[in-house]
């Protein structure tokens, strides 16, 4: 192989390595967005289950049954789907939570318009919660 064709391919990898690096760069909350306080009661039993079933239909298929990020669609998307079981994901706040959920991004859903019912979003959140381990 000539030397200005391993150039060539030395250049291309290193730009496709900091490509895949830029994908996985931090998911910045707005601080406003971090403080905003979850307005529901986590002890209703009805509550967590409403949240429950509601993770069950719009999330499991990409972050799987217990939060791990091992849904049947994990493999295609784009980008770290975060495990919800480990104290890293369980150490942002409710907010924090909240806004990725309401804007989403890239292969993430927005669901401000597909669940519009900001109660049912903190009910899913504090669904999350109780995937800690
Ligand atoms: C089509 C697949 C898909 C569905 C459905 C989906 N997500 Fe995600 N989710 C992702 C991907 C991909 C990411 C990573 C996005 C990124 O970092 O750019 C993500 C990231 C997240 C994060 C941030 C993870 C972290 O480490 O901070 C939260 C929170 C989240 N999703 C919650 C939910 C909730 C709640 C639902 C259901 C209402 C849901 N997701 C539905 C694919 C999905």
């Amino acid at each position: 192989m000539k030397k200005s064709m391993i150039m060539l391919l030395a250049f291309f990898t290193v730009g496709l390595s900091s490509f895949t690096l830029l994908q996985s760069k931090e998911w910045v909350v707005p601080e406003s967005a971090k403080k905003a306080k979850n307005p529901t009661d986590k002890t209703n039993k009805e509550d967590m289950a409403t949240g429950k079933s509601l993770y069950s239909k719009y999330c499991q298929s990409c972050h799987g049954k217990e939060g791990y990020g091992d849904g049947p669609k994990a493999k295609e998307l784009k980008g770290k789907v975060g495990d919800f079981s480990s104290s890293e994901f369980q150490s942002q706040t409710d907010g924090a939570l909240f806004y990725k959920v309401t804007t989403g991004r890239d292969d993430m859903p927005a669901f401000d318009k597909k669940i519009p019912d900001a109660e049912d979003r903190w009910l899913i959140i504090n669904y999350i919660r109780a995937l800690k381990q």
